[in-house]
């Protein structure tokens, strides 16, 4: 694993916490930021220890994006070597819930990064926008399909194609933000929130998302047997046996993640 330079990790009772760290570029996403990133998620989705993953950013935003300068003199024969976007790819295959803690700025990659997080807590007055446009390109790590799927195509293209921000009441009204809270509590709401989830069963988290995701990709029927199988797959786990032999002595589960 590489050592990280632009971000930091910890892990709190079950919390993998990654902590975006470029605070004066506001978080902006360089390449070496993104597969830092990736690695980090990489590692807590093989601990144990680690049963839900939330990621935030240090100072006022959550992230302005991919790294401007960084970009700005490229050339698409360059990017398409460089094949950047499959560290991206990387993100959508991991298996234990992330919880986005975001707050200020969650623009173009930011709010690409956002989008890949299975649940999101935004504090009061957080503005999401895909500002791309305005600098003559189009979001490329995900934004125009995962924005899509999410909130349909109408509101999609207003948005891609405007770049206006998006209040956290819109991208709440619109299934974007699970919940809203004051940004000083911010934090403490979502980790309050991670430590809840970190409390379950870890195999029934991990098998939930996975069929929740396939809802996204497939048909229904499609998608109702495959969901079945994770079901009957949870059968073989010894946190199955504990959580309904608990149930029946009346007594708390203890659940082991195996
Ligand atoms: N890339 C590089 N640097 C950035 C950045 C970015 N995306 N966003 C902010 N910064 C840097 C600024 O250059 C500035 O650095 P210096 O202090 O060294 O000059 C510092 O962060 C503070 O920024 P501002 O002075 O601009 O602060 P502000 O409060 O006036 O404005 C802002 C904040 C609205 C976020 C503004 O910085 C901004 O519009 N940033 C760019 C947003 C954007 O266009 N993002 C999309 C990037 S493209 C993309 O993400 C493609 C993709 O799909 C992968």
């Amino acid at each position: 694993m590489i050592s990280f330079q632009f971000i930091e990790t910890s892990i709190i009772d079950g919390v993998g916490l990654i902590e975006l760290n470029r605070p004066k570029q506001y978080n902006a996403l360089n390449r070496r930021m993104v597969r830092e990133i990736v690695e980090a998620m990489e590692s807590f989705d093989q601990q144990d220890e680690v049963v839900t993953i939330l990621i935030t950013g240090k100072g006022r935003a959550f992230s302005a994006g991919a790294d401007i300068d960084e970009m700005a003199n490229e050339d698409s024969i360059r990017l398409e070597l460089l094949n950047q976007f499959a560290d991206w790819d990387r993100l959508g295959l991991i298996k234990k819930p992330i919880i986005g803690a975001v707050k200020g700025f969650v623009l173009g990659g930011g709010f690409e990064l956002a989008l890949c997080c299975d649940l999101l807590i935004a504090a009061s007055g957080t503005e999401f926008s895909f500002p791309e446009v305005n600098i003559g390109v189009m979001p490329g790590a995900g934004g125009t399909q995962r924005l899509t799927k999410l909130v349909g195509r109408t509101k999609a293209l207003e948005w891609l194609l405007t770049g206006d921000r998006i209040s956290v009441e819109q991208a709440q009204e619109h299934g974007i933000v699970n919940r809203i809270v004051a940004e000083e509590l911010l934090m403490e709401e979502a980790m309050k929130f991670a430590n809840k989830l970190a409390k379950q069963p870890p195999l029934s988290l991990r098998l939930i998302k996975d069929s929740v995701n396939k809802a996204v990709d497939h048909s229904l029927y499609e998608g109702m047997q495959y969901e079945r199988k994770n079901f009957y797959l949870l059968f073989s786990s010894q946190d199955q046996k504990e959580g309904m032999q608990a149930f029946i002595e009346r007594r708390k589960p203890h659940f082991n993640g195996r």
